[in-house]
């Protein structure tokens, strides 16, 4: 039954009205029914007739179905001429006995799987990594994690900035204000503040700013001593991150930073302009848009008058390996929405060369801080991931304490982890990636709302159901639903398999949280009508088998979000 339940819908309407195009959705209003079709109106509209007798004519051939009949009651008409489904108990019996027998929990394979890059988190170097790239690597991560478990092949890559125009500032710094004990202690904080001193020296003194371009064009030329130094901060940086992805369990098949692409990128522009994609313009080698108004007010520049490329060049010559080392279908890039202008101009660029694929540019808004502004911290500094993370971690221990101090110091530790991670995460993929949103700490711990303790915490009153079982328990093979709360729950669990792959239609993990929130409701409506451990014989079976389903859809979708689920809290 590996098909999810408005695909099996669609597919019978359209063999019995031989129309390819219609497609049943979800009910917007359940009262009328489960699942719809807007199909008679659409055709009506065409054909110029009435949309409900179009209707009735089509649900008197669909009536006639017996393959619709073992799914759907006799379809109804409603309002202007929708067509509505309501699905039968038995058939939604069967989908939740055949969910807790599929490691899959129902959700289907993609028919035809995809080779994808996917480029996300990607921070620059010699810079901690601040909440700003917490959206990247969230969302990043969480499309990953949906985008294998439907089956895509998919290629991690952290593009990390660890070349380009700061590293003049940051070696000057290096060599002018380093303090060896401090870079042991704390590597990228004082590699963060002889940057900063660097640039304030730079901005104060045009003598300094020239030292500093120096030292650029000394490491661009393979300067032994900046080299080494560069070196030094890219390690030293990446030791920070990777502790940083490692607590948020994330990893990456490839980390090559925009450096990996160096040897490159003379190639680039000569096969541009070879092709006459490029052109020569003040000195600079520059790709024109006449023809695309979007982009027509500026040239993007792939060598510029000094000799030094640039973030396009690198870009292009990323895109090449992706494709054709790689052998890449899509490249996703998940990267804020001030680079759209970027992306578009390179799919051009990509277009003329021929490459055969394009950049999915995968934009998000900006986290704010509670006076609405980006968030910050007092000083006005970028707030560190690392802090942010530990002060999540804290802030859901002490409401731990209070609630089992019976429980061992690190079973509790362990507990704040899950859900103060989980309280960041949830906080993140909830969100619509396009909306800017108000880091709210009260609010991502907030026990009841759309947030992640309030998910865990309806997977935690599922084990404490079955610890209060004796002995093991093991699914029916069969069950029985009688109460609408039951075959209301049993139709959100059959619908994870439409929740999953939505996420990829437009890139947004907050359907698949707004689904879980959905479900976790479903399944508190069923828990406060329908009895569980004081109910029996059948009734008691079918209810522990909604419960266990439940359960494992709610640890298997927090699962896609990098989310854990705690079995006490
Ligand atoms: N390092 C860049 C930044 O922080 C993001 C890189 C994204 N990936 C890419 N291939 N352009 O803005």
């Amino acid at each position: 039954m590996s098909v999810s339940l408005a695909d099996h819908l669609t597919a019978i309407l359209r063999r019995v009205l031989a129309l390819p195009n219609v497609s049943v959705t979800p009910a917007a209003d359940t009262r009328f029914g489960d699942y719809q079709t807007n199909a008679a109106m659409a055709l009506a509209k065409e054909r110029k007739t009435n949309p409900r007798a179009l209707a009735a004519e089509m649900v008197a051939q669909l009536s006639a179905d017996a393959e619709l009949a073992t799914l759907s009651e006799p379809p109804t008409i409603a309002g202007p001429g929708f067509i509505n489904f309501t699905l039968k108990p038995g058939h939604l019996a069967d989908r939740v006995a055949a969910l807790l027998a599929d490691d899959r929990l129902g959700v289907p394979q993609v028919e035809k799987p995809q080779r994808i890059a996917v480029d996300f988190s990607s921070p620059n170097i010699a810079k901690p990594m601040h909440v700003g790239h917490l959206r990247s690597t969230l969302i990043g991560d969480c499309l990953v994690r949906v985008a294998r478990f439907l089956g895509h092949t998919v290629i991690t890559d952290n593009h990390l900035g660890d070349w380009g125009t700061q590293f003049g500032k940051v070696i000057h710094g290096w060599k002018a204000f380093l303090d060896r004990g401090q870079l042991e202690a704390d590597a990228i904080n004082e590699l963060v503040r002889v940057y900063i001193a660097a640039d304030a020296a730079a901005k104060a003194d045009a003598a300094v700013a020239d030292l500093c371009r120096q030292e650029l064009t000394k490491l661009q030329a393979g300067d032994p001593e900046n080299m080494g130094i560069w070196r030094e901060c890219v390690r030293l940086s990446l030791e920070e991150l990777n502790r940083t992805y490692a607590r948020l369990g994330i990893q990456f098949d490839y980390v090559y930073g925009e450096s990996h692409y160096n040897a490159a990128l003379p190639g680039v522009v000569e096969r541009l302009l070879a092709a006459g994609i490029a052109r020569e313009s003040d000195g600079a080698i520059c790709v024109f848009f006449e023809d695309h108004p979007r982009l027509a007010d500026a040239p993007a520049i792939v060598r510029k008058k000094d000799g030094g490329f640039n973030y396009t060049t690198s870009d292009i010559a990323t895109a090449e390996l992706r494709v054709q080392e790689w052998k890449c279908d899509q490249m996703w890039c998940v990267v804020g929405a001030p680079q759209s202008r970027h992306f578009e101009a390179l799919n051009v660029i990509l277009e003329r060369m021929g490459l055969g694929a394009q950049i999915t540019h995968i934009p998000f808004g900006s986290i704010l801080g509670p006076d609405r502004k980006i968030m910050r911290t007092r000083s006005g500094d970028n707030v560190s991931l690392r802090e942010l993370l530990d002060e999540a971690e804290e802030r859901a221990a002490a409401p731990i304490a209070e609630r089992n101090p019976e429980l061992p110091l690190a079973e509790r530790a362990e507990i704040a982890r899950v859900i103060g991670l989980g309280a960041v995460k949830y906080a993140e993929l909830s969100q619509h990636r396009l909306t800017d949103y108000i880091f709210d700490w009260d609010r991502m711990l907030a026990f009841q709302g759309n947030t992640a303790p309030y998910l865990q915490n309806a997977y935690v009153r599922i084990r404490s159901i079955f610890r209060k079982l004796d002995g093991a328990w093991s699914a029916p093979a069969a069950l029985g639903l009688t109460e609408p709360a039951e075959k209301n729950l049993a139709k959100k669990l059959a619908q994870f398999a439409e929740a999953v792959p939505s996420v990829l239609d437009d890139f947004r993990p907050n359907l698949l949280a707004n689904y879980l929130y959905e479900l976790a409701d479903a399944f508190h409506g069923f828990y406060e009508s329908c009895p569980v451990l004081k109910a029996e014989g059948a009734a008691r079976e079918t209810r522990l088998a909604l419960c266990e389903a439940t359960a494992r859809v709610l640890r298997g979708g927090l699962g896609l979000m990098g989310i854990g689920v705690p079995e006490r809290m």
